[in-house]
């Protein structure tokens, strides 16, 4: 039997359009906030693990492993971690693993600075995360991509643009009273069928934006939580990895996601749960089929039938499983490596009491995390419960 890796404390910056600020200056913010929360200072921490995508490219800094180590004043092991907009998702994932093998406190997290360069340059830096000979070669872009798959959900199980409608006119509501989101704007049905097209089926409000932000959290060992009398009301239980092919062309299934298929029974698999244990979920919709693709890959739903979840009410913040509390990569923004990380950080104040959205999960005992990369070349799933 693992131990849980409690959650100490959590920080993260405001998304949004910041250009002025560096990575490493919203990186220091948000693990300040983590230091702050847990009620830990720095030189407790054994490693850091820190996810970052496009660092050298929009700002043309690299190494940032022991570059974020320096600024927030840890002098452990430090490590970057590029798994596309996946990131901080799998720098999570190691510092879980390095509390299980025997590390008392551990800093995870991420950074991505975005609004700085245009959106041109924006595309072309995340193509990076393609098959750069069979993909970004024929020139598909991440909207490219996910409206393929879009596409060819809807070849193959039916749907309609006015479904994935539901689903940003959802993530928009949930944000409305998140001050950390990039949009507080509640928008309709009609908004997101009639906004500018980005590549047909998609338009504006089916993506989520270009960001600036910075995610942090703190995990510390059982023991280490008991010793120092410190409050932690959430732990991680279950943690799963999964890779896939870059390339969509090699995929069985374009409209499916194997790899978070894998990565979701893995982490069940390790906190001892079910799909139908789960409470609340923030899952990775960098497009609004990427949400429907999540919900199903997680085993909520069978292939072919969370298209209407959000049109029906069901995954609302009112519905039998409230999804992207936070307003979700569509709404919060999505700053890549980032983008995993706080999740983290929104899910553990969602369960413990603290976010402007909790009342609505106030029973919630079990959180799901969902973090992808790419396509969904590689996924990262983390199970949150409240821990006595
Ligand atoms: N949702 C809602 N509003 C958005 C938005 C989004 N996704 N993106 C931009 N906006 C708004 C801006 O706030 C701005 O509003 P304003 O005029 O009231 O200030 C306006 O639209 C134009 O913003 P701008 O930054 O010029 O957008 P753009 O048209 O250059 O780019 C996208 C819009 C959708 C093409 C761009 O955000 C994009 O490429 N997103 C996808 C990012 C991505 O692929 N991430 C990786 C996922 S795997």
């Amino acid at each position: 039997m693992v131990s849980d890796v409690h959650i100490a404390g959590v920080g993260m910056t405001a998304f949004g359009a910041s250009p002025e600020r560096t990575a490493r200056d919203m990186f220091a913010q948000a693990a300040g906030e983590a230091f702050d929360d847990a009620g830990i200072d720095p030189d407790a921490v054994e490693e850091l693990f820190y996810g970052n995508f496009m660092g050298e490219f929009a700002e043309v800094q690299g190494h940032q492993g022991p570059l974020m180590a320096d600024v927030v004043g840890v002098s452990a092991p430090s490590t970057r971690i590029d798994s596309a907009c996946a990131s901080s998702g799998v720098a999570v994932r190691h510092g879980v693993n390095r509390i299980r093998g025997g590390a008392d406190v551990v800093l995870v997290g991420g950074s991505e600075r975005m609004k700085n360069i245009s959106t041109a340059e924006g595309t072309e830096a995340l193509s990076a995360a393609a098959d750069a000979l069979w993909e970004v070669k024929a020139g598909v872009t991440f909207p490219g991509a996910y409206s393929l798959m879009a596409n060819s959900y809807f070849d193959e199980f039916g749907g309609t643009r006015e479904d994935l409608a539901h689903v940003a006119v959802k993530n928009h509501q949930n944000a409305l009273e998140n001050d950390l989101a990039q949009f507080q704007m509640a928008i309709d049905v009609d908004d997101v069928l009639e906004a500018p097209t980005v590549s047909s089926p998609f338009g504006l409000y089916d993506c989520s934006p270009m960001s600036d932000g910075a995610s942090a959290a703190l995990l510390v060992s059982e023991a280490f939580a008991e010793e120092h009398g410190l409050d932690t009301d959430v732990a991680i239980t279950g943690t799963g990895q999964a890779s896939d092919g870059l390339a969509l062309q090699d995929r069985v299934s374009i409209p499916e996601t194997p790899a978070a298929v894998e990565a979701g029974e893995a982490a069940y698999e390790d906190a001892g749960i079910t799909p139908e244990d789960v409470d609340v979920a923030e899952v990775h919709d960098c497009f609004t089929i990427a949400e429907v693709l999540a919900l199903e890959s997680l085993g909520f739903y069978e292939p072919g039938e969370a298209i209407t979840a959000a049109r029906e009410g069901e995954t609302t913040i009112d519905g039998a499983l409230p999804v992207n509390l936070s307003g979700g990569l569509k709404a919060k923004g999505h700053p890549v490596g980032a983008t995993g990380g706080a999740q983290i950080s929104e899910m553990t104040k969602l369960l413990r009491g603290d976010h402007v959205n909790s009342d609505a999960v106030s029973d919630a005992t079990v959180g799901l995390t969902h973090n992808a990369g790419g396509t969904v070349a590689s996924c990262a799933v983390h199970v949150l419960e409240v821990v006595e």
